[in-house]
């Protein structure tokens, strides 16, 4: 049999995205995956050039808040490059969200390049649940920056850390 034929006994997925911050649409995401593989890392990526509204360690920290109930996932960062990361960490899969025909173009040069780099890792897509497809943590941190309801679209952790960092409320 071709060894890339060949199923690893645990799948372990790589989650990877900025979660600037994490919304329900992410969440929905996660806790679709994480019934499909053994293991789900859900990784962000450490990038100097964005100018994040939260750092990685609040990123990091509003996400283990809300993916504690799930035993298999995990909360990780990274840098360089993805297929590197997702190797060190024994992963064969990398999870993508879709919400929209608009996303499809970036995702399938990264899940092509991805797959030029290192043929065994390989990218899975799943579709955004219907209500959360119009979600984006760029969206959400403009809506609740100009006043408007953001409830329903992130999880309570980080609405109250919006609120933190948008009206200094404790
Ligand atoms: O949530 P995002 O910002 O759309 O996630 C983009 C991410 C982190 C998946 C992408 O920028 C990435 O993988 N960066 C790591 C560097 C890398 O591997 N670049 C080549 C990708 S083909």
């Amino acid at each position: 049999m071709h060894p890339l034929a060949t199923k690893p006994p645990c799948v372990i997925a790589i989650y990877p995205g900025s979660f600037d911050p994490i919304t329900n649409g992410h969440l929905d995401l996660i806790e679709r995956s994480a019934r499909l593989v053994d293991k789900l890392i859900i990784s962000i990526l450490r990038n100097e050039n964005k100018q994040p509204l939260f750092s990685i360690q609040e990123r990091m920290d509003m996400l283990r808040d809300v993916v504690g109930p799930y035993p298999n996932v995990e909360v990780d960062s990274f840098d360089g490059l993805l297929v590197d990361y997702a190797a060190a960490r024994s992963a064969t899969v990398i999870l993508r969200g879709i919400r929209a025909i608009s996303d499809y173009e970036y995702e399938l040069q990264m899940a092509l390049m991805n797959r030029r780099l290192r043929p065994q890792i390989e990218t899975v897509f799943l579709m955004s649940g219907e209500a959360y497809s119009f979600i984006s943590s760029r969206l959400v941190k403009e809506v609740f920056r100009l006043g408007g309801d953001i409830s329903g679209l992130v999880p309570p952790p980080v609405e109250q850390r919006l609120k933190n960092r948008f009206l200094g409320e404790k």
